[in-house]
């Protein structure tokens, strides 16, 4: 295990990978359960597969991993399943994947989250297969690959989300994915949100607290359904706590006061490394989008049947 305060990272010894893989076949044989239909069966059978294998620790640390305000998990070397071509279109046979996606609800569940879909976006399925998808392939969207998605946060033109709510109306709290293929090695950065924050000095930062924004929906939104949020403030604090709505295409500033605070925090980000996770076949990723950033950058994409291909299911 590796952990700084804002990242934990875990690998499942070989021997657990080859159990969890043939109590999962086990249980799942001759099953059509599809992503969208029986998510929820999907998620108690994987949730008990994982739950009688893994380790107490790391077990332990998932089922604290929000009550902890932990901010990034990692789970290297699950089992990985006999993988079709790369659904390069965007849309996956889901029932074809049912051991994958029991493995990913099952995770999530253990986390003590609930998984689900938004009617903006992907069709309204829960399983987003962030591919290189042709058809997308400039734009900066889980789609595309041409050009660097910077730090940014997912579907920040919505207000912050809180305990006990409906959370579809609002910014997506926890992003989960299922690398499936990454031949090319793509890393999927993160950085804490504080990192680009305590780089700011008070009085601009201050200035990102006003309601002196428009935040844009990103491309990957169908764009009738939704509506830019202004104006707004980008930081928000209370307390100690702080949250961040960010999209460096969608944001634009009100008033030259406002651009001018704009302008440092993205001299700040640009200074940014944060972690360079090069998530491979069987690798599980958490993190809180509400306090942590994270990009992509421009890529070379490998032959479309084997394209890199990660699994993102937002949770709440
Ligand atoms: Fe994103």
């Amino acid at each position: 295990m590796t952990s700084t305060m804002m990242f934990s990272s875990f690998t499942v010894d070989d021997k657990t990978r080859e159990s969890l893989s043939e109590d999962l076949a086990e249980r799942l044989h001759g099953q059509p359960l599809d992503s969208d239909r029986h998510e929820s069966i999907l998620a108690g059978v994987g949730s008990h597969v994982l739950q009688q294998v893994l380790d107490d620790h790391i077990l332990t640390h998932l089922a604290q991993f929000v009550s902890n305000r932990e901010r990034v998990l990692l789970l290297r070397n699950l089992p990985v399943q006999q993988l079709p071509p790369t659904p390069v279109e965007g849309y996956a046979d889901e029932p074809a994947l049912a051991m994958t996606n029991a493995m990913h609800l099952g995770l999530v569940r253990l986390c003590g989250l609930t998984p689900y879909s938004v009617p903006y976006e992907n069709d309204g399925r829960l399983m987003r297969n962030v591919v290189p998808n042709p058809q997308a392939a400039a734009s900066t969207s889980s789609w595309g690959s041409d050009t660097d998605f910077s730090w940014h946060t997912d579907n920040p033109h919505l207000p912050f989300g809180f305990s006990g709510v409906d959370p579809r109306a609002f910014i997506p709290r926890y992003l989960s994915f299922f690398a499936m293929r990454n031949e090319e090695a793509v890393p999927t950065d993160v950085v804490s949100i504080d990192a680009a924050v305590d780089l700011m000095d008070p009085l601009a930062l201050q200035v990102l607290g006003e309601p002196g924004f428009t935040v844009g929906a990103p491309a990957s939104n169908d764009r009738f359904q939704t509506q830019p949020l202004a104006p707004h403030p980008l930081v928000e604090i209370s307390g100690a706590d702080r949250r961040v709505r960010y999209d460096p295409g969608t944001v634009t500033a009100s008033n030259p006061r406002c651009e001018a605070a704009l302008a440092q925090w993205r001299q700040a980000l640009d200074s940014l490394t944060g972690e360079e996770l090069v998530l491979g076949p069987g690798d599980f990723l958490i993190f809180d989008n509400y306090r942590i950033l994270h990009r992509r950058r421009a890529f070379e994409p490998g032959p479309v049947t084997q394209a890199r291909w990660l699994r993102r299911c937002y949770a709440s």
